[in-house]
């Protein structure tokens, strides 16, 4: 087996066990989650983060977040004023949950699943901001192959990432 075969199996087993462990992260959480979602306003960033992003210029932005779980954090950039937000999972089960969240937050979010390192071109190019944020990183079998995909999502005249690796999410 090549490195690339063998990076690509160990995705796909990993894609599969978030798969399999979607559903009791939503039993542990969805419902209290979907109850603050439906409340106008309401942010998982803390004042760090949303000073960070402010700064990004996210409102009006368009924002992609790869690797976005249930996409609270995403969700949250729409309330910062986002435009157009892309969230990106491997795991439908997430996706899902996502899903259900933007419709309780009234919000015009878009959940996409797909591996990272094979999001549909459809998408390159597309965005101002693209955010990955903790347990992220330590999934991905060759960083260099994760990022330029990431790269590919920027707009060709300039974009940015925001990285955000350590624990910060208020208000779960
Ligand atoms: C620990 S969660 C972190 C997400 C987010 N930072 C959060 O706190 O909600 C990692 C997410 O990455 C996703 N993931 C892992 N490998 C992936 C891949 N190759 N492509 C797409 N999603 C992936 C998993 O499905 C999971 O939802």
């Amino acid at each position: 087996m090549t490195k690339r075969q063998t990076d690509d199996a160990y995705i796909r087993a990993n894609l599969l066990a978030w798969d399999e462990v979607a559903p009791i992260h939503a039993q542990h959480r969805q419902t209290s989650l979907l109850e603050r979602f439906r409340q106008p306003g309401f942010s998982v960033l803390d004042d760090i983060a949303t000073t960070q992003l402010k700064r990004l210029g996210v409102a009006g932005k368009n924002v992609a977040q790869v690797c976005c779980n249930n996409g609270i954090e995403l969700l949250s950039c729409k309330t910062l004023g986002a435009a157009r937000c892309v969230g990106f999972d491997g795991a439908q089960g997430f996706v899902d949950q996502g899903i259900a969240l933007a419709k309780a937050a009234g919000q015009d979010v878009e959940f996409v699943c797909c591996d990272a390192h094979a999001i549909p071109s459809d998408y390159h190019a597309g965005f101002d901001i693209v955010m990955i944020t903790i347990g992220v990183l330590s999934w991905m079998p060759d960083i260099d192959r994760f990022f330029s995909q990431i790269a590919k999502l920027l707009a060709p005249d300039g974009g940015d990432l925001y990285l955000r690796t350590s624990l910060y999410l208020a208000d779960v």
